[in-house]
């Protein structure tokens, strides 16, 4: 029923200066795998089959990711290195790409406007690529779900502490049951004592098309931008808006702490890392004890 996704990529990446000087953000590792492979191997495990990438200037490289690389796999194979060959090619028969430039940088709300023409009129997905979440069930497919039930708009929610209020798009409404809500308000990194709640939107949406014709009407908000959050809030007025308190662990990788946190959860999860990991922080702990 959800065939298609967008996944913003356009962005500087300045918070990770300079690492990002001249490698997108989106290909840092999480151990050995790309950031941004964990989102796409999210959406393909939701059943999704079309991905729209927004890119911009120094981000062609993302694409290439996800490209065949037939000299490489053929001198590895060669080598004898199958695991590699394997891992090289999981990459490049993930899914369907189509990518846009998004141009000037004008904000979420404008990239996803440059998916217009690619999703057409059906509702769709949107992932950031900064917010992972590890979860048993995708958290696509959890809001996809979700979508069956209501058939309105799903954004993806997570309560978040005082202090990180201001960096969000923060809900409020009236809960129906434990994890959903019927979203009475949104509005984009508020102040605190401004703000409705504390249920900030994470990087996961499902729209409808019909954010598409309110995004062209939407003038520039906080920060100068097209938010995706005001015209959202348009969408709700219209059409209804449910807030989804998604099963799973998020991080984000777009923040320093958030980047190192996913790293260390994610090598945990892996047999030929973990036991090292674990040996190198508890001596670590032991040294700071000392
Ligand atoms: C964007 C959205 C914000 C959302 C956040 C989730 O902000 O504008 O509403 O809560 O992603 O990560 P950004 O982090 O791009 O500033």
């Amino acid at each position: 029923m959800i065939r298609k996704a967008v996944i913003p990529a356009a962005g500087l990446g300045t918070r990770f200066l300079p690492a990002t000087k001249s490698v997108p953000k989106e290909l840092l590792p999480i151990v050995d795998i790309p950031t941004i492979q964990y989102i796409v191997q999210e959406v393909v495990d939701a059943g999704i089959d079309t991905l729209v990438l927004i890119t911009g200037k120094g981000k062609s490289k993302i694409v290439d990711h996800f490209d065949v690389y037939p000299e490489l796999e053929d001198k590895l194979e060669r080598e004898g290195k199958h695991d590699l060959v394997e891992a090289l090619r999981k990459a490049s028969n993930m899914i369907h790409i189509v990518s846009v430039r998004q141009g000037i940088p004008r904000g979420l709300g404008h990239a996803v406007l440059c998916a217009k023409e690619v999703i057409g009129n059906e509702p769709f997905m949107v992932l950031l690529g900064d917010d992972l979440v590890d979860a048993k069930v995708p958290c696509t497919r959890q809001m996809i779900d979700v979508y069956s039930q209501f058939h309105k708009s799903v954004v993806a929610l997570m309560e978040v502490i005082p202090d990180d209020v201001s960096k969000f798009g923060i809900c409020a409404g009236k809960m129906r049951s434990d994890r959903i809500m019927e979203i009475e308000q949104m509005v984009e990194k508020p102040k605190l004592q401004d703000a409705p709640s504390r249920l900030a939107i994470v990087g996961r949406y499902l729209l409808t098309p019909e954010i598409f014709e309110i995004l062209e009407k939407t003038d520039p908000g906080k920060g100068g931008e097209i938010q995706l959050t005001d015209a959202m809030a348009r969408l709700m007025k219209q059409q209804g808006f449910i807030g989804y308190k998604f099963e799973g662990e998020r991080y984000d990788a777009g923040d320093k702490f958030g980047f190192l946190q996913a790293n260390i959860a994610y090598a945990m999860k892996r047999p030929d890392i973990a036991p090292k990991l674990m040996e190198y922080m508890k001596s670590l702990v032991n040294s700071c004890k000392k």
